[in-house]
């Protein structure tokens, strides 16, 4: 990915997330001080906080290798029992997108995780057996946008479970500067702060748009970023005060218009849309809820006051 470059390798890099990194600190000492693999680690919260991030950084301060993988890109048992094969001692496995492996995938795993063996079935029907093939002692760490799709067994088998949450705009202002730097472009505080207010909490976010405002800076001024160059581009980009884009304000507009404020279902709301269901409730949602633009009641999602004031639309009584 091109966003490599910007991702901190040590825990001391890494801004924001204090908790999880206040815990995961003692984690990696105490395991290091037993020349142990650290426990199973589970991360879950709205893509891009930095979940992969610290699965690289875990792996590094750990001394070992990390490898990647994800749900939807193990299909079968044997391929799974075969990365698991492949690893050396103490290293990190990480699967993104973890609630998506499947049933037969999944239970790979679970002797995987609590004994550090696979049962591997051979022969057919009255002859079959099982023989147990050790594995090196690893580490797995897992990613999901929500723990509540994962299967209990799975959880369970988590030493450690961290909700990663969205980062104050300090914390982005904080990430924005840093980037600047690798990136080797100028920017000011008030620049970087305008980028963080409209960043949606969101480092990944924050990154992406770092580069097209940079873009801006360099053909349209004199290559720094200031606050009126990131009002100028991300304005262009129609990511608003909010660090609301399109979609966002489609989501709300329509619950607000079409919906008379809600309450409405999330497939039917998607439908109206034309947006994926599955994607609206993990990467829409979660911060429109955080910020009273949008609230999740029993009966469907219904437009925050938040949403009216912002989007300037009528409340109809
Ligand atoms: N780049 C992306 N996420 C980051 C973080 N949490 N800290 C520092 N740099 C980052």
């Amino acid at each position: 990915k091109t966003e490599g470059n910007l991702r901190p390798q040590l825990l001391v890099d890494y801004i924001g997330q204090e908790k999880a990194k206040e815990n995961l600190k003692v984690y990696i000492e105490a395991a290091k001080q037993r020349n142990d693999a650290l426990d199973h680690v589970l991360f879950y919260g709205p893509p891009g906080l930095g979940k992969t991030t610290l699965a690289g950084i875990i792996a590094n301060e750990m001394g070992v290798h990390l490898k990647v993988t994800s749900g939807p890109a193990i299909e079968k048992p044997g391929e799974m029992a075969a990365i698991l094969n492949n690893l050396q001692e103490h290293d990190v496995l990480f699967v993104d997108e973890i609630h998506r492996l499947n049933r037969q995938v999944e239970e790979v795993l679970y002797p995987a995780m609590e004994d550090y063996a696979i049962d591997i079935m051979i022969g057919k029907g009255t002859s079959a057996r099982s023989i147990r093939l050790e594995l090196p002692k690893f580490t797995l760490v897992g990613a999901t946008t929500r723990a509540g799709m994962l299967t209990a067994p799975l959880r369970d088998r988590f030493g450690v479970v961290h909700h990663l949450e969205y980062y104050t705009e300090n914390e982005l202002k904080t990430i924005i500067i840093r980037s600047a730097k690798v990136l080797g472009v100028e920017i000011d505080e008030e620049g970087a702060m305008e980028m963080a207010r409209r960043s949606r909490g969101t480092p990944r976010l924050a990154n992406r748009l770092l580069k097209r405002v940079r873009d801006f800076a360099q053909v349209r001024y004199d290559g720094k970023i200031t606050k009126e160059v990131a009002d100028f581009a991300l304005n262009l980009l129609e990511v608003d005060r909010y660090g609301l884009d399109q979609i966002d304000r489609r989501i709300l507009s329509t619950i607000m218009v079409q919906f008379s404020g809600g309450p409405v279902g999330l497939d039917t709301l998607a439908a109206a849309i034309g947006e994926d269901s599955g994607t609206i409730e993990d990467v829409y949602e979660p911060y429109l809820i955080k910020n009273g633009f949008l609230v999740r009641t029993p009966r469907g999602r219904v437009a925050g006051d938040f949403a009216y004031e912002h989007l300037g639309i009528d409340r109809k009584s």
